[in-house]
């Protein structure tokens, strides 16, 4: 097929381009705003599926391969069975994950034996209290590839419900009880606070010009499209960083299901918005 004018050539890294290791093409193709991947059953997926909310280390692998180069550093402050950690280490990157909850971590930890990798720093912990830390220590990271907690943890998921739990293979029983738990904020307001104040640690600890990835689902709750991803991405801005746009992940795979039919339009959100952020 005849390259269009000005698209780079197939297979060569541009001298200059100081950001990753991609050829042009490869940059390119990461630049479509849509991802489409599903969930292989690989690296401990029949362990790491007790986290309600795990996600394909490949597809983190493939943000975290754009945003940096071989042997540069990440953070995920909400690391949860290690998404963002395995997808690291698949592409030669070092990483450094918090996570509230040890047991996540801990199955992190076991997939990495099992896998023969060697694990990445992890941290237990509030990200709120050790974020800080790593201020205090000169810390300072290449890029930040993260998926926090979504939203307050939400009244009608899957609509009451209605339509069972057939598709879904994490017990409810997995979220934490913990207060410190950014899903058992008491409101949306509280939420975006905390997610404020989680961005300006992060701000600080992002080498200048660098990237920030963050995940969020958007929800519909009470007859209303929650755009949770717009209200987070104006907090980055608030706090100083540039939003540079989005990615959608369109999760193959997810269920649909008959919501409003045949009376009114009721989404099925089978994506998450994965918002870019630089410093
Ligand atoms: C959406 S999940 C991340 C899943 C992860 N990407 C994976 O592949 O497993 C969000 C995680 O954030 C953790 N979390 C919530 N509040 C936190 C806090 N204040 N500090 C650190 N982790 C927190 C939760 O325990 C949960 O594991």
């Amino acid at each position: 097929m005849a390259r269009e004018k000005g698209q780079p050539k197939d297979g060569t890294r541009h001298p200059r381009n100081g950001l990753n290791d991609l050829p042009g093409n490869a940059w390119m193709f990461f630049t479509k705003t849509i991802l489409q991947t599903s969930f292989p059953s690989e690296l401990g997926h029949d362990l790491r599926r007790q986290h309600y909310a795990n996600k394909p280390p490949r597809l983190m692998q493939q943000i975290i391969e754009f945003f940096t180069r071989s042997g540069e550093s990440v953070l995920d402050p909400f690391a949860g069975v290690g998404g963002t950690l395995l997808g690291a280490g698949l592409c030669g990157r070092r990483a450094t994950g918090i996570e509230l909850e040890q047991q996540w971590l801990d199955i992190y930890l076991q997939v990495c034996r099992d896998a023969g990798f060697e694990a990445q720093e992890t941290m237990c912990g509030d990200c709120l209290e050790v974020l800080p830390r790593l201020i205090d220590k000169g810390r300072q990271f290449d890029a930040v590839v993260t998926d926090p907690p979504y939203s307050p943890a939400l009244k009608k998921t899957l609509c009451d419900d209605r339509y069972g739990r057939s598709n879904r293979h994490s017990p409810f029983e997995a979220f934490s009880a913990s207060p410190s738990d950014l899903r058992n904020s008491a409101s949306f307001d509280e939420f975006y606070d905390r997610m404020e104040v989680v961005a300006g640690y992060l701000l600080q600890l992002l080498k200048p010009e660098r990237y920030a990835a963050v995940m969020i689902r958007d929800s519909y709750q009470h007859g209303e499209y929650i755009p949770a991803s717009f209200w987070v991405a104006e907090r980055f801005r608030k706090v100083g960083f540039q939003f540079k746009g989005l990615k959608i992940w369109y999760q193959t795979g997810a269920p649909v299901r008959p919501y409003g039919y045949p009376f009114s339009y009721v989404p099925n959100i089978v994506h998450h918005t994965i918002l870019i952020f630089r410093r």
